[in-house]
């Protein structure tokens, strides 16, 4: 093997990386979910590890092992996620906050409003069906770019955004990921095509990582460890050097 060792370029830092998919349940059986692997999320985590870094891994559901050394909070639903990622974000007691905190995981816009405390029986009698009314899940990425606005996370702490898109009538996948990106006031936006069997699953991904300052980086297709080092290739170019 000849290739070089990686640079330890995040030694000292830690990182919050959430990863995996969120459940929502309907019953105590039964839940909301979504198709994230959490490879790219555990790819993150292990070149962060790889580069030096703390790592702490909120993980949603994930079909993929735990990154060894990550410190790991196993977390199911979007509110529990959002507590976890703040909380380590923040820093608690002795835990210092994040110098980057990256949104991997898919993160359910919606939960049923009242899931059941039982199992939901079908009628005996007839051929009804329930209707699952559902309510807005907090944003967590907003959340914590509110967070770092209120100084609760460190101004220095550089928020990183995933979005999956696909293209449609209104725009593209990179004018949607443009326009997503101002919406979402982070410091940058990974921007995936998902549909067709991209991204979701996947060994590769295709992505253009677009900075709130204007910039924008095309990467792969590639595997996702490639991907992953490309984002803290960006993310240390705004991490502020630390002090003697
Ligand atoms: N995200 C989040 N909290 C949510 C939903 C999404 O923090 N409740 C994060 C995701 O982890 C991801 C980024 O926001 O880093 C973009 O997610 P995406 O679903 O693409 O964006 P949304 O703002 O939810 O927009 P859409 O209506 O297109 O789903
Ligand atoms: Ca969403």
């Amino acid at each position: 093997d000849d290739r070089a060792a990686p640079a330890r370029d995040l030694a000292g830092r830690h990182v919050v990386v959430s990863s995996g998919g969120t459940r929502e349940p309907l019953d105590p059986v039964r839940f909301l979910g979504n198709a994230s692997s959490g490879r790219q999320g555990a790819a993150l985590a292990a070149r962060a590890l790889a580069r030096g870094a703390r790592v702490t891994y909120v993980r949603a559901h994930t079909e993929v092992p735990d990154p060894a050394g990550a410190h790991v909070v196993p977390v199911s639903t979007a509110l529990q996620l959002r507590d976890a990622v703040l909380t380590a974000a923040a820093g608690q007691g002795a835990q210092t906050g994040a110098d980057a905190v990256v949104m991997a995981a898919a993160v359910a816009d919606f939960r049923p409003a009242a899931p059941s405390e039982t199992k939901i029986k079908k009628s005996e009698a007839d051929e009804s069906a329930p209707v699952v009314e559902l309510v807005r899940n907090p944003d967590v990425l907003a959340g914590l770019v509110e967070a770092r606005r209120e100084g609760r996370v460190a101004s220095t702490t550089v928020l990183v955004g995933f979005a999956a898109e696909t293209g449609d009538a209104t725009g593209s996948v990179l004018e949607h990921g443009r326009l997503k990106a101002v919406r979402k006031g982070a410091d940058l936006l990974v921007v995936n095509e998902v549909g067709g069997g991209r991204a979701f699953g996947t060994a590769d991904n295709t992505v253009v990582i677009i900075g709130a300052d204007g910039t924008e980086r095309a990467v792969g297709p590639a595997p996702k460890e490639s991907i992953a080092d490309a984002v803290w290739d960006a993310v240390v170019m705004r991490v502020p050097a630390e002090n003697p």
